[in-house]
């Protein structure tokens, strides 16, 4: 049967948006991606029914879509990066991202949007639970009493209180996904916003047998990595779900940064040592994702393994820089 909804995908030429507007398209829906960048820049090829280059956290930009009928929001535009930029960026993070927020969130009320998506993140949790490499995996109720990681993980935070509102205040129909380090092909590996597997990645992809990679912080540090097509898979489950409360949707297989790294030179085949560079942000020492009520409320869970993932996404990367 073919799916008539017309939605909203923000952030459209990013990594989660760019993948997820052509799992939408292909699914039949009808995709409006806006993002600030032109889509030649996008990584992938979209394949949206309309391209907007739009800046969001102008007010004006939504205006152009007032007079239409939108069912969903996919608001997955954000100011962003890895943990270096993270680490050193707060204002234009809080600003950018808040002002981007309450416009999604005013447009979807005047609307009368059916429903919107946000992608908050693992960074909302308290740094006082992420202490050790052997971390307990994360409950969305461990969120509260609140000391979320960096502006970031406050700006995240404080977006989940205010769709709380909206669906309180306006009946705003609400989903919350907190997304715990989503990697894949078609993301950003070059700069300060690529994240660790991508980042491993190219170091190992440049690499030559008998060199040297250096990993930021000791290599202890743990977290656990989601593939994006599960990632994909647990966001329309969750849209098509009732289930309005921030959930997880993430892996539970905790690695060590170093463990990632010796997967990743695996896949390549070349024999590589590591190095760690202690000058450079770690982040907090250990997180993971507790699946409990992810798997109750809409009964996702991942399905594609860390191996499998960090192949094709090795694949990509060095596809790009040989
Ligand atoms: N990738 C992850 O592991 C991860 C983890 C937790 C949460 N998230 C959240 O998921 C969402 C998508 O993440 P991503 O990894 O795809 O990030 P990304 O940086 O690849 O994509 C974000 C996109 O938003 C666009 N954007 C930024 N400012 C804009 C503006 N003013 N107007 C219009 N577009 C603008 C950027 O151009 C970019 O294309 C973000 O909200 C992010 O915070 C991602």
């Amino acid at each position: 049967m073919k799916n008539t909804l017309k939605v909203i995908v923000t952030g459209a030429c990013g990594f989660i948006g760019s993948h997820l507007t052509n799992y939408l398209r292909n699914k039949g829906y009808y995709v409006i991606a806006i993002d600030k960048k032109p889509a030649s820049k996008c990584f992938l090829k979209l394949k949206a029914d309309e391209i907007w280059q739009l800046d969001l956290r102008d007010q004006i930009s939504w205006e152009l879509f007032k007079r239409r009928k939108i069912d969903r929001i996919y608001h997955l535009a954000a100011n962003m990066g890895g943990i270096g930029y993270i680490t050193r960026v707060g204002a234009p993070i809080m600003r950018d991202n808040t002002q981007m927020n309450i416009n999604a969130l005013e447009f979807a009320r005047k609307n009368k949007v059916d429903r919107i998506f946000f992608s908050s993140s693992a960074c909302v949790y308290p740094v006082y639970k992420q202490t050790t490499p052997n971390v307990k995996p994360l409950k969305e109720e461990d969120a509260y009493p609140a000391d979320p990681n960096e502006s970031y993980g406050w700006e995240k935070l404080y977006m989940e209180k205010m769709m709380e509102a909206y669906a309180k205040d306006y009946g705003l129909n609400v989903r919350i996904a907190r997304f715990h380090n989503i990697y894949g092909p078609y993301g950003d590996f070059e700069s300060e916003r690529a994240k660790a597997p991508a980042a491993i990645c190219r170091k190992v992809a440049l690499a030559k047998d008998g060199d040297s990679i250096t990993i930021w912080g000791d290599g202890k540090q743990t977290r656990s990595f989601l593939y994006i097509d599960d990632c994909l898979r647990g966001i329309e489950m969750l849209m098509n779900s009732d289930y309005d409360k921030p959930v997880n949707i993430g892996s539970d297989r905790l690695v060590t940064i170093d463990e990632l790294a010796r997967i990743i030179i695996k896949i390549s085949g070349k024999k590589l040592k590591i190095k760690h560079d202690l000058s450079k942000p770690q982040g907090v020492r250990g997180r993971n994702a507790d699946l409990t009520l992810v798997k109750k409320v809409i009964g996702w869970t991942p399905q594609i393994s860390l191996e499998e993932g960090l192949r094709r996404t090795y694949q990509w990367i060095s596809s790009q820089l040989s």
